[in-house]
């Protein structure tokens, strides 16, 4: 018994002394840009939950869309001594100094949502990312619009052959809203469409701002010429859809409807898919995203090497995990929600 007491104390001491992390023992510390967006309270939720199951800690704070109060809270980790950190950067180009501090402590640092410039994510070798291939989910949007008009040639209204769209972009500067802008235009061309922009602005993921923008749209250019909606986001495209709504238009009446499409399949955008108001969007897969995220900082807290055996997720180039877009259809929403 004794003998058996000593050997353990003695293993564990050398285990300490080698550093070792105990999963008892991780702390990872955590921001969110803001709380208040959809997709990313999404995210956080998934994050708990997984914290919940391997066992460690977690903590996560809202940085409500400052970036000096999202690097304030990284000193307070790191004074605080957390084992990792998990970062959701307010703006993007502010993640080399979130490296930074975390590689003059040594700390293992996941950024996720917002990608950082390469030279950044190359300059520490305890940095990851965690995010999606934003033009897989401009394509896939775009390409619901293009099967929308190829089996409803009515949706083409002044039959010249062209889409005359409305886009509603996401935050300046932030790789989705270029990407997907881009590629869902991309996508309607290689559909075999012409296309024709009758107006694009940034509604910052919001869907207050969606509505603005479309009602300032609407009146600009008038209901009877707009042939679809595209959203960077489910937020926006709702907030479209609340326009066009009171304007009686996306209520049931096959003459009086838009076809429009968002990304991220929240709650929210899959019961208006049922209720036939939005026609369709893209996964953005908030559950695999968080999970893979967690993971990694549990893992790398205590050392371990971050690959598919200790994650469960294919790691390109040691550091970044591309979790895939999924297309939501009509046909296949339910399982989404
Ligand atoms: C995007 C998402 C948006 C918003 C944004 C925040 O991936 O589609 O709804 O959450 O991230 O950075
Ligand atoms: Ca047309």
């Amino acid at each position: 018994m004794r003998k058996g007491l000593l050997f353990s104390v003695a293993v564990l001491s050398i285990l300490c002394v080698a550093g070792a992390v105990f999963a008892s023992d991780v702390l990872v510390g955590a921001c969110i840009y803001k709380f208040d967006d959809t997709f990313m309270t999404g995210v956080r939720n998934n994050m708990k939950a997984e914290m919940e199951k391997l066992g460690g800690e977690l903590e996560i704070v809202d940085s409500q869309n400052k970036q000096p109060v999202q690097n304030d809270q990284v000193d307070t980790y790191v004074t605080k001594g957390v084992t990792a950190l998990v970062v959701n950067p307010v703006d993007r180009t502010a993640a080399g100094p979130l490296m930074e501090k975390a590689r003059a402590e040594g700390l293992p640092i996941v950024f996720i949502n917002r990608e950082p410039d390469a030279e950044v994510m190359k300059a520490y070798d305890k940095i990851w990312y965690v995010g999606a291939r934003a033009e897989e989910s401009g394509t896939q949007s775009g390409e619901l619009i293009v099967d929308y008009f190829k089996k409803n040639p009515d949706a083409d209204k002044n039959k010249d052959g062209k889409i005359q769209y409305i886009m509603l972009r996401g935050e300046q500067g932030h790789q989705d809203a270029t990407l997907r802008t881009e590629y869902s235009i991309k996508a309607m061309k290689d559909g075999g469409f012409d296309v024709e922009e009758l107006g694009s602005d940034t509604a910052n993921w919001d869907k207050v701002q969606g509505t603005d923008k479309m009602k300032g749209f609407i009146a600009a250019v008038g209901l009877d010429k707009i042939e679809a909606v595209l959203g960077n986001n489910d937020d926006m495209a709702l907030g479209a859809i609340e326009a066009l709504k009171a304007e009686g238009y996306n209520m049931g009446d096959p003459k009086k409807y838009i076809p429009v499409v968002g990304v991220d399949a929240t709650a929210p955008a899959l019961e208006a898919m049922s209720k036939g108001t939005m026609l369709g969007t893209v996964l953005n897969d908030a559950k695999n995203q968080g999970w893979a995220a967690v993971r990694i900082a549990f893992a790398a807290a205590q050392g371990k090497a971050i690959d598919k055996e200790a994650i469960g997720y294919e790691v390109t180039d040691g550091k970044y995990v591309w979790i895939p877009y999924v297309k939501v259809t009509a046909e296949n929403y339910k399982e989404f929600m």
